[in-house]
């Protein structure tokens, strides 16, 4: 079957399918950070992605967690249900990292002591700048309604990952999540990954996520590996 391109993003491209309400999701071995700037192709990576996300998705949905998630259909390729993304990245943050370690001058590796939510605008041409929930009423991105639901699913999702982290030997130091509108309402969307998470090793710290890209630090296949066996 040809599929139709519908969008093509850094890490992902998304086709539509023969079911007008279904997506077909690629995941691509392309890497980029800095909006863009830094770019490389880890050949593997895709694969590794679309394994952790399409697990990740199964356990957040039997956790009542609705998702766009349908199924993993190939090593690369994942059906979802269509949606329309709201354009704001949620941050969460269990431990002081990257840019809140910049942004405000402490160092990496404090555990907070609860949950920091952040909300950024996602709009790559501005490089996703962070903003309040006021910018987002401004912005109407979403209503006040939709965004108490993504907000507290927001917290739901570390909840259920960061246990679940914690008992494969991983400590859930920081994600991104994006959420769409389907016909069915607000779910979560995107992926959920190395790319889109920070996760340290507990006992040695070692980073097992695109900081290894980021940072220069190589390794990145090996520590995505180490991910899938520990799922
Ligand atoms: P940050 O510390 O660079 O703001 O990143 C916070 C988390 O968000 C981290 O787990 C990586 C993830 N992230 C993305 O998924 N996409 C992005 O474009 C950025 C900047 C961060």
């Amino acid at each position: 079957m040809t599929m139709e391109l519908l969008y093509e993003g850094k890490a992902k491209k998304v086709f539509k399918t023969n079911n007008p309400e279904e997506y077909m999701i690629e995941y691509k071995d392309d890497a980029t950070a800095f909006n863009g700037v830094k770019k490389s192709e880890i050949a593997g990576k895709g694969v590794l992605n679309n394994k952790i996300s399409s697990v990740i998705f199964e356990l957040l949905e039997k956790n009542g967690v609705e998702t766009h998630y349908i199924k993993q259909v190939s090593e690369r390729e994942m059906l979802v249900k269509k949606v329309e993304i709201v354009a704001l990245e949620v941050i969460i943050r269990n431990t002081i990292a990257g840019s809140l370690s910049k942004r405000l001058g402490i160092e990496e590796g404090l555990k907070l002591e609860k949950p920091l939510l952040e909300l950024c605008y996602k709009n790559d041409d501005l490089g996703d700048p962070f903003i309040t929930e006021d910018h987002v009423e401004i912005l109407d991105l979403v209503d006040t309604e939709g965004l108490d639901k993504i907000k507290s699913m927001a917290l739901k999702v570390n909840e259920v990952l960061k246990g679940y982290f914690l008992d494969k030997g991983i400590n859930l130091v920081d994600f991104k999540l994006e959420f769409g509108y389907s016909k069915d309402g607000i779910v979560l969307a995107d992926e959920i990954s190395p790319d889109t998470c920070r996760l340290w090793d507990v006992n040695t710290g070692e980073k097992l996520d695109k900081d290894r890209f980021r940072r220069d630090m190589g390794g990145l296949i090996e520590a995505y590996e180490n991910v899938v066996g520990r799922l």
